[in-house]
């Protein structure tokens, strides 16, 4: 799918306040899928309480940012004033990437071979982003990656990893579009965007 011909929304980046957080969660709820926003968690399918419970800790966990317990920071993003989903910057564990699906949360362990993970060392942070279905293919994403791309050079970083999966498509240009080189580990998708 492409961007469509409209102009593109003036995309912003918001801290994930109290009040924007449950308007956030309302956009989460309402107009994404809860395996792109959320790890598997409970055992009632879709949205249930420990996902939305995860939601709720891990954006708190993000308010102290890149220096914080968590290690990372995330934005709510908005498209023309409205809350259109989030993106997240975050330091690459010890151990390095290898992240699933969704846009964050605990890093699942990498399958051996492909290129390796990125790790802390190469000077990386990592990202991860996820845009209500009413906001996709209008130039959102690209937008707000730019927007997070230029805070990972403001902190320093010298390389910007994400991780996808191979059915992913959009999140699979919408890297390729940044500038990123993306490497395939079986169902894994590595992207690297070297920054400066
Ligand atoms: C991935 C995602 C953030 C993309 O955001 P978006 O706002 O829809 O993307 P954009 O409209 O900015 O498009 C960016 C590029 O990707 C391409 N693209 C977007 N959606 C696409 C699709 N479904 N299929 C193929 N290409 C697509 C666009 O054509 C554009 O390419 P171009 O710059 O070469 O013209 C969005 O689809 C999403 O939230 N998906 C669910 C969560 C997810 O998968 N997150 C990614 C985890 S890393």
């Amino acid at each position: 799918m492409s961007p469509s011909a409209e102009p593109v929304p003036v995309v912003a980046l918001l801290d994930v306040t109290e009040a924007v957080l449950e308007l956030l969660l309302s956009v989460a709820l309402h107009d994404a899928d809860a395996d792109e926003v959320t790890p598997p968690l409970g055992t009632a399918e879709g949205w249930n309480t420990e996902r939305i419970s995860w939601f709720r800790a891990y954006h708190h966990a993000a308010a102290a940012g890149l220096d914080g317990a968590a290690r990372q920071k995330t934005w709510a993003i908005t498209a023309d004033g409205e809350l259109a989903g989030s993106i997240r910057l975050g330091r690459v564990p010890d151990g390095g990437t290898g992240r699933s699906e969704h846009d964050g949360g605990p890093a699942s362990a990498p399958p051996g071979g492909g290129p390796g993970p990125v790790q802390p060392a190469d000077g990386a942070l990592e990202t991860g982003i996820w845009l209500g279905r009413s906001f996709r293919g209008r130039g959102i994403g690209r937008e707000a990656l730019r927007l997070v791309t230029a805070q990972a050079v403001a902190a320093g970083a010298r390389l910007l990893a994400a991780e996808t999966t191979a059915g992913n498509t959009a999140a699979q240009a919408l890297l390729r579009s940044a500038g990123a080189e993306l490497a395939a580990d079986g169902r894994r998708i590595t992207a690297r965007l070297t920054l400066g």
